[in-house]
């Protein structure tokens, strides 16, 4: 791989934070087939959460942090094991909680913002189109490439982290222009009246075409939530890290010679089939990805009166919960029962070992994700339906 003089000078720095990210970096260009690098303006750290990483990943973070690693980028983190200050009320043990507080405090000594969230486009780290970024959270992921045209590959946590300390990431994959064309035709023929249904489109389509880049045709109205979900699902069924949905992401494509798939009200059914395995959930979690405030309110409106029966969280990140906050929405859910749960959710929280074994969403990743992570019977479904659920 060719590197520029001061690529070189990197890997010689006299930080040995700074030249071991040099080098890990050229090793994966070396690997992928990289030709260079190309310098990147953000960068998302993945691996936040103890329960993902463990006690290999605390020793890797504290060592690049030890060592002088220092981001030298706007890098952001992506959603940690718990609230990191409501975590008693999660029923976080003190032996996760302080785990995972060595992660947070690695990470802030190399300057990384404290986000935790998967939705960081949402209200700080907007890239620019055609922007070179080192993002590491497959939703993200999706979403910059897909929806606003920045470029990205999924990055690993290590690749992400010596991304964000050299500013720079091997330019293969989706940083190459050529890379970034469709792969398949997908022909929605269905109603996709809810995100719960645009989850359920995401899931069917990465299974079909795991890690292609599916351009969607027939889709009449998606927002930035739908799109969020749709993104996020098909990064967890499949690998899909970029697609275009006509109309509303793209003008239009060359889609000549691909080949077509159909997603209709009968594919709808069965996915939802597929993902809903019981009507009984113990607690229901809306925010995967995190909520935007859009979503929250919807939920509080929802909710008016009610009192709970069961368990109800609405993740989402502590900037949007501020808004929440001041709307009055965190109040309205709280006095129904609910709580607003900041910095995790239940995928990368330890919610198999807080003794739930049923939990509603109306997420496609979080179905994919609930019964194979976090030992859960899901219930998949609309925001509607899941809320009566919980209501009395
Ligand atoms: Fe975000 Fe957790 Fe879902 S990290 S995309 S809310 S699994």
């Amino acid at each position: 791989m060719h590197l520029t003089k001061e690529e070189e000078k990197l890997l010689e720095d006299d930080n040995p934070a700074i030249r071991k990210a040099m080098k890990l970096l050229t090793k994966l260009g070396d690997i992928y087939g990289a030709e260079e690098m190309v310098e990147v303006s953000s960068a998302q750290a993945s691996g936040v959460s103890y329960k993902s990483i463990g006690d290999p990943g605390i020793k890797f973070l504290e060592e690049f942090a030890e060592e002088g690693g220092e981001v030298s980028i706007p890098t952001f983190a992506n959603p940690a094991g718990m609230d990191l200050e409501k975590w008693r009320e999660m029923n976080i043990s003190e032996s996760f909680a302080k785990k995972q507080n060595r992660i947070i405090e690695a990470m802030e000594k190399m300057g990384i913002t404290i986000t935790a969230s998967c939705t960081p486009y949402l209200w700080s780290n907007l890239p620019r189109k055609n922007e070179h970024i080192a993002w590491a959270e497959s939703s993200a992921v999706s979403f910059a490439n897909s929806v606003i045209g920045a470029k990205t590959n999924r990055e690993g946590g290590p690749s992400a982290l010596a991304a964000a300390i050299t500013g720079r990431t091997p330019k293969h994959g989706l940083h190459l222009e050529e890379n970034r064309e469709p792969t398949h035709i997908i022909e929605v023929d269905a109603e996709l009246e809810s995100i719960s249904g645009f989850g359920a489109l995401g899931s069917w389509v990465g299974r079909e075409v795991e890690d292609g880049k599916p351009y969607f045709k027939g889709i009449k109205k998606a927002g930035t939530d739908e799109l969020k979900g749709l993104g996020a699902a098909m990064a967890a069924s499949g690998a899909v890290a970029l697609y275009f949905v006509e109309d509303i992401t793209v003008d239009s494509k060359d889609t000549r010679g691909l080949e077509k798939l159909q997603f209709g009200e009968e594919e709808k059914e069965e996915e939802y089939q597929e993902l809903n395995k019981t009507e009984n959930p113990e607690l229901v979690v809306f925010g995967c990805p995190h909520c935007s405030i859009n979503e929250i309110r919807d939920i509080s409106n929802e909710l008016k009166d009610e009192e709970m029966n069961k368990e109800l969280w609405v993740c989402t990140s502590k900037a949007v919960k501020a808004w929440a906050d001041r709307m009055g929405y965190t109040e309205k859910i709280e006095e129904a029962g609910g709580k607003v749960v900041c910095d995790t959710c239940n995928v990368v929280c330890p919610i198999e070992d807080m003794r739930y074994e049923r939990t509603g969403t109306n997420s496609g990743k979080a179905a994919n994700y609930l019964p194979g992570f976090c030992e859960q019977k899901v219930m998949f479904s609309n925001k509607e339906k899941l809320i009566e659920k919980v209501t009395k």
